[in-house]
């Protein structure tokens, strides 16, 4: 197949791990005959830069007409000034926004070679496989926002709508796993999360008499996922909730470094990146750890080519490559040798 790939390095490691992930891409499309156009563009401090602006309207022009996107990480001590008026960030949260990207999965997979840098016990980790989608483009990080001299205020909104929308795609991925879905909100306090239980209740009752639904609330849920992970599936919940939780949830895998994201909309195009940041205290030493950027540019494959054995090829290669030994310096532990971003990416090249 032909597929247009928007490429967005952004800063620090980004361009690092997306031409790791290239070059994995590379390697599947010459494997199984298929023909990708990369096509590199600009996004946060380093578009800033060069243009004057994180988001320029070219970059924003290509990601509308790619089949997919895969991004590195934008940010940075350089664009940190908190008076500032344009931050490398608005970038991110624009494009999410502009291409109706409301659904941010991210999957927690753990590996054994993750389970000795993970601060939680091994034994609580052996067949943990969930995943969160967090709502992305509404809630209070959407709503508006008010601050005087003694006092300000951020406004919290969920329409019908936007509930819907994300939890019939949390229930179609459920669906499509183990049948489970885990609906997270706060409803014994807040208004929006009584109406995001009655929606999901509705939704699921009506469209998806297959699935089974559980409620919890933030704050217990905060506790059951470190102390039983393995009792959840696929877990739907608003966009901070969301936040909270999938930072939380990082953890149970061992390093920010094997962490993939897929944030999806009503169409096949998605932004796909790892979850981890710029990383400026490593950029530049090839070093960074490419495998959540290699696993990103799976789900890419899975969820916007449709290219479902491809994906699954690319996270057995990753597997594989961990069970070999090739750990970069954030997993390997005392004694064990830590290789660079270029011999990560090349061992995973030679599992496929
Ligand atoms: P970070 O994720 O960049 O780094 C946290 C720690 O994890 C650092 O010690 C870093 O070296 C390490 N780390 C992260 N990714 C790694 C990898 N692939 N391999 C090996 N080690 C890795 O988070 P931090 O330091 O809070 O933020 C740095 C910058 O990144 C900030 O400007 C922040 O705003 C930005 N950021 C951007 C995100 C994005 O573009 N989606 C997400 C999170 C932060
Ligand atoms: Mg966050």
């Amino acid at each position: 197949m032909h597929a247009d790939i928007v490429v967005l390095p952004g800063d620090g490691i980004g361009p690092e791990v997306t031409a790791a992930a290239v070059d994995v891409l590379r390697a599947v499309a010459r494997r199984y005959g298929h023909h990708f156009r990369f096509d590199e563009k600009l996004i946060g401090g380093a578009a800033i830069d060069a243009t004057g602006t994180p988001l320029p309207a070219d970059t924003l022009d290509a990601a509308q007409a790619a089949d997919a996107i895969l991004l590195g990480a934008v940010g940075g001590p350089k664009w940190s000034d908190p008076n500032a008026k344009v931050r490398p960030e608005q970038g991110l949260l624009a494009i999410r926004k502009a291409l109706g990207l409301f659904a941010n999965l991210r999957p927690v997979k753990p590996h054994v070679a993750g389970l000795g840098a993970s601060p939680i016990k091994p034994h609580l980790l052996q067949g943990v496989d969930l995943v969160v989608v967090r709502e992305l483009t509404g809630g209070i990080y959407f709503g508006r926002k008010q601050r005087s001299a003694d006092s300000a205020s951020d406004l919290c909104e969920y329409s019908v709508f936007e509930i819907e929308r994300v939890v019939r795609h949390a229930a179609k991925l459920a669906r499509s796993r183990s049948g489970r879905l885990t609906s997270v909100d706060k409803a014994n306090v807040l208004e929006t999360s009584r109406l995001w239980r009655d929606v999901t209740t509705r939704v699921i009752r009506d469209e998806f008499p297959d699935v089974t639904l559980e409620h919890q609330l933030v704050d217990s849920m905060a506790m059951h996922l470190i102390a039983k992970p393995r009792a959840y599936d696929v877990i739907v919940t608003e966009n901070m909730f969301g936040d909270i939780l999938t930072d939380e949830a990082s953890m149970l895998a061992g390093s920010l470094g094997l962490l993939p994201s897929a944030s999806l909309g009503e169409g096949r195009c998605g932004i796909y990146e790892p979850i981890h940041g710029s990383a400026p205290d490593i950029a530049g030493l090839g070093v960074a750890n490419p495998y959540a950027c290699i696993l990103s540019a799976a789900m890419l494959l899975r969820h916007s080519l449709g290219l479902e054995g491809e994906a699954t090829c690319v996270e057995q290669a990753v597997s594989r490559a961990l069970d070999a030994g090739f750990l970069t310096a954030d997993l390997a532990g005392e004694g064990q040798r830590a290789i660079g971003t270029r011999a990560a990416t090349q061992a995973v090249i030679e599992q496929l």
